[in-house]
């Protein structure tokens, strides 16, 4: 039997922290520091099985509008996982990048970045892109204002934040809620959407196992008939 198809790229929504953190009586930040150790697994897993790029949700451009202490304690957190992890991703082979507008985001915060995107440039085991301060709409009107300047606006797709990137085969949204939430609008187009109910601290191995069971049972047709996708001649690569 053949391999069960893997994704190239997995995009991810963590969501249900802040209720999982409230069905054990602890404050809302400890869903979002148990969170971390979510990602953790997740990129481990995905590493294993041969996924070439995951990108995780951490901080939307709406995020700002929640209690400044959860805002400031997301930021406390995006920092320390900043100066704690991303030697270990690097000897792991992990690209590390950071998509959104970090213009926004403190200064040790952005040289931190810097630092970790040239330190793992060159890595090729995984792509790790982590979305901070970051929209769909936002990456698609700033790519508008660039590929303007440059004189040829129908060329923004090359200045959006994941040009070059292959687009999400999977997109994976814990929590219980049915949307996007205004993440990668444009590169979801033909994306494979699963939904879980899972709390985001609770999605371990066998919830990745189970989200990619699910992905291999899916029939891609990107616009073409059932036939077509069976016969070699005319399938999509
Ligand atoms: C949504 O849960 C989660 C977030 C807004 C933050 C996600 C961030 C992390 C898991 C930390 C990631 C950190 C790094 C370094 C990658 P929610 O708070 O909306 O949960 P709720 O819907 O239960 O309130």
């Amino acid at each position: 039997m053949p391999a069960a198809p893997v994704p190239r790229h997995i995009a991810v929504v963590m969501d249900g922290n802040g209720r999982w953190a409230q069905k054990r009586f602890l404050p809302r930040v400890a869903g979002h520091k148990q969170g971390v150790e979510a990602v953790r697994t997740l990129i481990r897993g995905v590493s294993e099985r041969g996924v070439e790029v995951l990108t995780v949700f951490a901080f939307s451009s709406e995020n700002w509008q929640r209690p400044a202490e959860e805002v400031s304690f997301l930021m406390d957190l995006f920092l320390r996982a900043l100066r704690e992890e991303v030697q270990k991703l690097h000897s792991n082979g992990v690209r590390f990048r950071v998509v959104g507008d970090v213009s926004a985001l403190g200064v040790e915060t952005r040289s931190l970045i810097s630092e970790a995107e040239a330190l793992t440039a060159s890595n090729t085991r995984l792509c790790l892109n982590v979305a901070v301060n970051y929209g769909g709409r936002w990456d698609i009107e700033q790519a508008i204002v660039k590929a303007t300047a440059d004189g040829d606006p129908m060329a923004f797709a090359h200045w959006l934040s994941f040009a070059g990137q292959p687009d999400p085969d999977l997109f994976i949204r814990t929590g219980g809620e049915r949307r996007i939430s205004n993440f990668m609008l444009w590169q979801l187009a033909y994306t494979e959407l699963f939904f879980a109910d899972t709390l985001w601290p609770d999605f371990d191995e066998s919830e990745l196992a189970s989200a990619l069971a699910w992905f291999a049972g899916r029939e891609r047709r990107f616009g073409r008939t059932s036939e077509q996708i069976r016969d070699p001649a005319t399938s999509p690569a």
